[in-house]
């Protein structure tokens, strides 16, 4: 199986929201993220991500709806582990749920989801999901407890948090990768999918791909920002490209 393209297009509607957050009926709303999605599609896409945070600062339910409808990729869902989130994403039906952290000073997902101190809450989540057909992903820093909680949750995949070494320099690189290769080793044996994410870009994916038994990246800020020069399906062309290689 080779190693699947998940695009984050949340910064889409992050332009868009720049301009037209208090106008949203505007007809001169730009840039449009099912247009963004579709792109993605023409480049190799093999599902799209999207994040309606609590605070809708990028994705609106309206966005998740038009995506859902009109771009024939599957659709990941990453959602805050709330009622209201429950709600969407029970309407939406996207193929996949993410579970993620979500505070709201943050300016991104900062840590993966606690899992251990959440579980029981986290756990009736998962089943609410499933029970409605949705399958559904932890986002997890590279930590064997929490990839075991999340295992015990039933849940089918995780999601490693890669912020931490996209964001290391020197030695700490190879201690972060060292994590998430152990992880991606636990989440194995523990036969969830293992999927990863976050600060993923055109120079760290190399270093990416020497963690074994990946099934999916999910990538967005890169991408998004890639493609403002060359254009969102060559962006993720490029992306897909660089994955090619990959070897679980
Ligand atoms: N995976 C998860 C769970 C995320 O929260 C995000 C950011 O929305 C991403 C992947 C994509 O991260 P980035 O935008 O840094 O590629």
């Amino acid at each position: 199986m080779s190693l699947l393209l998940g695009v984050n297009i949340d910064h889409v509607a992050t332009v868009r929201q720049a301009r037209y957050a208090f106008a949203k009926n505007s007809p001169n709303a730009e840039p449009c993220p099912v247009a963004a999605g579709h792109d993605a599609l023409a480049g190799g896409a093999d599902s799209l991500t999207i994040h309606v945070r609590g605070d809708r600062r990028h994705m609106q339910d309206a966005d998740a709806f038009r995506i859902r409808a009109e771009v024939p990729l599957p659709l990941n869902l990453e959602m805050g582990v709330t009622e209201e989130m429950l709600g969407l994403a029970l309407k939406l039906k996207p193929e996949f749920a993410c579970l993620v952290p979500e505070s709201r000073m943050e300016i991104t997902t900062e840590g993966g989801l606690n899992v251990v101190t959440g579980f029981d809450k986290i756990r009736m989540v998962v089943a609410r999901l499933q029970d409605a057909g949705i399958k559904v992903s932890i986002f997890v820093d590279p930590d064997i407890q929490q990839i075991e909680a999340a295992s015990e949750t039933c849940a089918e995949m995780v999601e490693l948090h890669t912020g931490c070494f996209a964001n290391a320099t020197g030695d700490e690189v190879q201690t972060e990768l060292d994590r998430l290769i152990a992880a991606a080793v636990a989440g194995k044996s523990a036969a969830l999918q293992v999927n990863a994410g976050h600060g993923i870009n055109y120079q760290n994916i190399t270093q990416v791909l020497s963690v074994p038994h990946l099934a999916e990246l999910n990538i967005g800020h890169s991408i998004v920002s890639r493609a403002l020069r060359i254009g969102m399906t060559a962006a993720v062309r490029e992306m897909k490209e660089l994955m090619g290689p990959y070897r679980a």
